[in-house]
């Protein structure tokens, strides 16, 4: 057991009690976060003139050569430290001597681990943007291949107006590119340095905690040592940025589930990206989007926990926060596996055009353009929309839909009906005239596809 803190102490901790308290099981992911923030100290320090030119050098080198050896499997991180700052701190020294245990001057643990986590989390939330942005990237390729790509749109999981596929997946091009959005905004928040705060009340040190700041890419440093050290705020706005991501990709999981269904034949999954059964040979299941739509729990409860655990901590650090740890680089993982899996499994996915064009002029999705067109010739909305009521009703009885309908069986119902009727209620036109800003028609959405490409190639 290496403690850093034994002086004060003249009994052992418990045995039970020291591996409860410990973190190093999960902490070592800190390593390289832990040096760089100690170089930046040590070069600070030495910038001060707290520390020599030498010394510094050599705790920087000292520093170097362990995460070197660490990555080369030459050092291994063990249980017998207490969490990653004792290992690291305790191996300076075995390396450096007396210089080492000058690294720690004018800092505690509490603002270090508060560095370590910001670092962490701020790299972390970088790479989940980048691979946003590739999703983004797919979603927009698929949208230009089908611009003219018919299919039902739904509300109430009841057909109701023809889109096409671009446009349905223009929608979580939205949802994506707000998530960003929110990651951008997290970072900018949370982009300030908490090295210098000390324990929770400064440092009587003349440190210069802009300089560190800048030496870690911060925008400057914390304003309140106090929250410095014991806030957590970004870390919960990223683990509820993270868990919308998670319902948007359960949302998007979801559909491909239902549209991989034999009852819908929308899609078809590459081989890749299903599994079989062991009994049933004909079986080949969406168990990727499954597991999407399953681990979407487990990131929602990620922010649960650290909202509930941070919510009767007095100021300032209580060791409550080292739960922050676990739940959080859990749900990292969970989200940028989801991502990259979800990335491949839209890539390869295989669209059947004619069954959703099928499917798209069954279940009267053009009964609206059909009111529309009454309109057309002079009938006011509300009656428009009686009239071809009770033609839906006629169509439901005769097995067919309003297209197949003969023109004498519609003049029957309106004597405004006229041969344009055909055209007017085709697919392509209930399509294509949906000409409002956001909406499917293809003019509409070309001009969202530009306004896309400009912002992939902007961010
Ligand atoms: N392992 C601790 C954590 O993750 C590091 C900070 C320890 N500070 C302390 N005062 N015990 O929060």
């Amino acid at each position: 057991m290496a403690q850093l803190w034994g002086g004060r102490f003249t009994g052992q901790t418990d045995r039970l009690a020291y591996q409860f308290n410990a973190s190093i099981a999960f902490d070592r992911r800190f390593l390289e976060e832990d040096i760089r923030g100690s170089i930046a100290h040590a070069a600070m320090l030495a910038r001060q003139g707290i520390l020599t030119e030498e010394e510094k050098d050599k705790i920087t080198a000292g520093l170097e050569g362990i995460l070197e050896d660490t990555r080369q499997g030459r050092l291994q991180i063990t249980e017998e430290y207490e969490d990653v700052h004792s290992f690291v701190e305790a191996n300076l020294i075995a390396r450096i001597g007396d210089a080492g245990k000058k690294l720690h001057t004018g800092r505690s643990r509490n603002d270090q681990v508060a560095l370590d986590m910001r670092l962490y989390v701020r790299n972390e939330l970088d790479r989940t943007d980048d691979l946003l942005k590739t999703l983004l990237e797919t979603l927009y390729r698929l949208m230009e291949e089908h611009l003219d790509t018919y299919m039902p749109g739904f509300t109430h999981l009841q057909k109701a107006q023809p889109v096409t596929l671009a446009h349905h997946l223009g929608a979580y091009f939205e949802m994506f590119l707000r998530d960003r959005s929110r990651l951008q905004d997290i970072r900018r928040r949370m982009n300030l340095c908490p090295l210098g705060a000390g324990a929770l009340a400064g440092t009587t040190y003349p440190l210069d905690r802009s300089y560190t700041a800048q030496l870690l890419g911060f925008d400057g440093p914390t304003r309140n040592s106090m929250d410095s050290v014991s806030d957590r705020d970004y870390v919960i706005e990223f683990l509820a940025a993270l868990a919308t991501v998670m319902m948007h990709l359960s949302r998007f999981g979801e559909e491909i589930i239902l549209w991989n269904s034999n009852e819908y034949g929308f899609v078809e999954l590459d081989d890749a990206y299903s599994t079989g059964s062991s009994i049933m040979p004909q079986k080949k299941n969406p168990d990727i989007a499954e597991l999407v739509r399953g681990k979407t729990g487990r990131v929602y409860g990620a922010l649960m926990s650290l909202l509930t655990t941070m919510k009767g901590i007095p100021l300032a650090y209580n060791k409550d926060m080292q739960e922050d740890k676990e739940l959080t680089f859990d749900a990292i993982d969970t989200v940028k596996g989801c991502l990259t899996l979800f990335n491949g499994m839209i890539a390869t996915m295989r669209f059947h055009k004619e069954v959703m064009a099928k499917s798209a002029m069954k279940g009267f999705t053009n009964a609206t353009d059909a009111a529309d067109y009454l309109v057309g010739k002079g009938m006011p909305f509300r009656d428009a929309h009686r009239v071809i009521g009770e033609l839906v009703l006629y169509c439901i009885g005769q097995e067919k839909s309003i297209e197949e309908c003969s023109l004498a069986e519609l003049k029957a119902i309106s004597p405004l009906f006229e041969e344009d009727l055909y055209e007017a209620v085709s697919l392509k036109a209930c399509v294509d005239r949906r000409l409002t800003a956001g909406a499917p028609g293809r003019q509409a959405m070309e001009e969202t596809l530009a306004y896309y490409k400009a912002y992939l190639n902007g961010q």
